[in-house]
This record gives structure tokens, C-alpha cells and sequence, in this order.
């Protein structure tokens, strides 16, 4: 497009000497992608002539569809009033750039709100203008994966695994897939809320019965971006085998339970029989509790890092 409309004009100078009259203004056709709090530059540019003094030109950047003033440059010179509030201390010109027919704006610490169309209009006598799209985009955090319940967990179990990650735009699409990388799309529900700076935060929540050695891992994906983030949560039952570490924890808990009970045996024999009995019960429940300590808390992974990591 940019190309053609100049060398259009430039067949047209060849033929009649010059190219009178034909200001012409290029933006970009597709939408330029901002990062949230980054800056942006919304490139304009605008055809000059052999006679073009910066005396001549005006510049205003408004938004489409309010007519909102973004910047206005008059000349030589800007101008700051009718500037929209949040745009003011936000905007500049590349004044060195001008004589050479380029209008661009600089746009500091975008926002979402900043997301829509821009027009920029030139005037050099006569006028023209031109829409630019700008669409705001930022990074999802990495997901964090939570068990509910997360306790006391065995094969057979119903679990609620829930990701969590936010801080991104616009909104993910979330995936979860199972151990040999399936999809999984049943019993998951998915929703993303906005903060106030209009970033969304976005939790999934999967319900899967635990199988033992099962993993599964939630994808947190930016289109606009091309960009994934996932976590991923390998849940190791107990059944058959029992943990090194929890084992060992589980015998010398059992070894100062036992220790605890003799002593209180030993004090018992002493004492009232009634309160003696009730006090053994309790901690024969304690010490079944602890044996059926089954899941630990999980562990996150990212996508470049995606080896399994087995939670234990
Ligand atoms: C430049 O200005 C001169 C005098 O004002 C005029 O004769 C000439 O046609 C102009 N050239 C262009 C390209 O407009
Ligand atoms: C813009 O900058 C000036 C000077 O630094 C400051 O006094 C003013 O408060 C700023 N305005 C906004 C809206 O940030
Ligand atoms: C206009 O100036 C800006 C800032 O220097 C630059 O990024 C952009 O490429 C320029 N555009 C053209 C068409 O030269
Ligand atoms: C999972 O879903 C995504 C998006 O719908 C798709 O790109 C991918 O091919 C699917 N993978 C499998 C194994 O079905
Ligand atoms: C998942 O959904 C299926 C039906 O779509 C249902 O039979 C199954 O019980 C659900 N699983 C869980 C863990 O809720």
C-alpha cells in the first residue's frame, strides 16, 4: 500500500515534472500490539514537496471514534490544550523527523484503555488523514497450580486442580492435558476477570478421580502474543509404594508416638484409670492420621523447563 501510493506519486513526478497536490498519508494496515506499561510508537508519514516549509504544517492525532484530542502540533509548535487527561505527559512528536514527512507519535506507559483506533491528520494547505489500530497485549504470569482438597489424598479420590495465573491480555486460552498429552476438556471450568487496570487473571478449575502416577498440566496460552506459559503437577500416590521421606518421617513420628505412650502408660498406671483410657484413644487416632498423609503440595514447571517434576 505504502509502496504503491509512492511510487505512484513518484510515476506521476517523473511524467508531469511534479506531483502537485497530492499529500498523501501512509499508516500501518495491520494493528501495531502494544505492551501494557511499554511505549509505543504509532508510525505516520506524509509526502512533501520541494516547497514544504514546517511553517505549513499542522499534525493532530485524535481518537477515531471520540474525536478525542491525543496531540496537535501546530506550527511549529504543540499544543497541550483539548488534550485528553490521560493522555497528557504521555504523547511526543519526533520533531527532527518532521521536515522529512514523518508525523509519528510516541505513546509512553500504555494502558488497555488505550486499545482502539488512532487517526492522524496532516495539513499542508490541504489536509488528509489516516486510521491506525493500536491493540494492547502483556504477558501471562506462570501458572500456579492448587489442590482442593490437598490432603489425606488416594487413588479413587474426587480432586478439584485449580491454575491460576494473571496479569495478561487480552484474554488466555487455557488447555489442560493429561500425562501422555492429551487434551482434556471435560469437567473443566474457566474463568478470566479483569483487574482495574483491565489485565485479566485467569483460573481454571479441572475435577479428575486420582490415579496414581497421574499428571496433569495447565496451558495458559496468549494468541495475540504466541505465547505459553504452563505449569504442570505429577500427583504420586502413596498406594502402593510410600515416599522415602514420608515413610521415614511416618517412623520416627511413630517411634516418638510410641515413646510418648509408654510414658503416659508409665503416668497412667498412677493415676485415674477413666482419663488414662481416653487419652490413649486420641492418640491412636493421631498416629492412623499421619499414616494416611498421602499427596504433598505440588510444584510448578514452566514450558521451557517441561520435564516432568515428580512431586514428592
Ligand atoms: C514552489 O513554490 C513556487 C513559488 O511559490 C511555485 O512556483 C512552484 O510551483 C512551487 N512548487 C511546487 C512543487 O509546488
Ligand atoms: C505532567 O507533568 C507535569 C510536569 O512534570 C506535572 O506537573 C503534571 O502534574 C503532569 N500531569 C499529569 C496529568 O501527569
Ligand atoms: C519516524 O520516526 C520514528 C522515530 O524516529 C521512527 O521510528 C519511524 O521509523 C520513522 N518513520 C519513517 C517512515 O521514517
Ligand atoms: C489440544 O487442543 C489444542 C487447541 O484446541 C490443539 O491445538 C491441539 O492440537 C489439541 N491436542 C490434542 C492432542 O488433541
Ligand atoms: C466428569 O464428567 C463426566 C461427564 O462428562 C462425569 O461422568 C464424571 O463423573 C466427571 N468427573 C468428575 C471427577 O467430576
Amino acid at each position: 500500500m505504502y509502496t504503491a501510493i509512492l511510487s505512484g506519486c513518484f510515476a506521476l513526478h517523473l511524467l508531469l515534472g511534479h506531483c502537485r497536490g497530492a499529500l498523501e498519508i501512509q499508516v500501518p494496515e495491520d494493528p501495531v500490539v502494544a505492551i501494557f506499561g511499554k511505549d509505543i510508537t504509532l508510525n505516520c508519514s506524509f509526502t512533501t514537496d520541494a516547497n514544504f516549509s514546517l511553517g505549513d504544517l499542522s499534525i493532530i492525532w485524535q481518537l477515531t471514534e471520540t474525536r478525542k484530542m491525543v496531540h496537535s502540533y501546530s506550527p511549529l509548535q504543540d499544543l497541550q490544550a483539548d488534550q485528553v487527561e490521560s493522555f497528557v505527559n504521555r504523547t511526543a512528536l519526533f520533531h527532527e523527523e518532521l521536515e522529512k514527512g514523518n508525523a509519528s507519535l510516541l505513546l509512553r506507559h500504555v494502558k488497555i484503555e488505550d486499545e482502539g483506533s488512532f487517526t492522524c491528520f496532516v495539513r499542508i494547505k490541504e489536509h488528509k488523514k489516516a486510521a491506525i489500530m493500536l491493540q494492547l497485549a502483556a504477558s501471562f504470569s506462570k501458572p500456579n497450580l492448587h489442590l482442593e482438597p490437598n490432603k489425606n489424598l488416594k487413588p479413587g479420590d474426587e480432586v478439584a486442580i485449580a491454575c491460576h495465573s494473571s496479569g495478561g491480555y487480552p484474554q488466555a486460552t487455557v488447555h489442560w492435558h493429561d500425562g501422555k498429552g492429551g487434551n482434556i476438556t471435560k469437567n473443566v471450568t474457566t474463568s478470566q476477570v479483569a483487574n482495574k487496570e483491565g489485565l485479566f487473571d485467569v483460573r481454571s478449575v479441572i475435577r479428575v478421580i486420582l490415579e496414581p502416577n497421574s499428571t496433569y498440566s495447565c496451558l495458559v496460552r496468549n494468541e495475540l502474543l504466541n505465547e505459553e506459559t504452563q505449569a504442570l503437577a505429577t500427583i504420586t500416590g502413596q498406594h502402593p509404594k510410600f515416599p522415602a521421606v514420608a515413610l521415614w518421617l511416618t517412623v520416627g513420628l511413630s517411634v516418638c508416638l510410641l515413646g510418648l505412650l509408654a510414658a503416659l502408660g508409665f503416668v497412667c498406671r498412677r493415676k485415674i484409670q477413666q482419663s488414662c483410657k481416653e487419652n490413649q484413644t486420641e492418640d491412636g487416632e493421631e498416629e492412623e492420621a499421619e499414616a494416611r498423609t498421602v499427596m504433598k503440595p505440588l510444584k510448578n514447571a514452566d514450558v521451557k523447563e517441561a520435564e516432568e517434576e515428580v512431586l514428592e
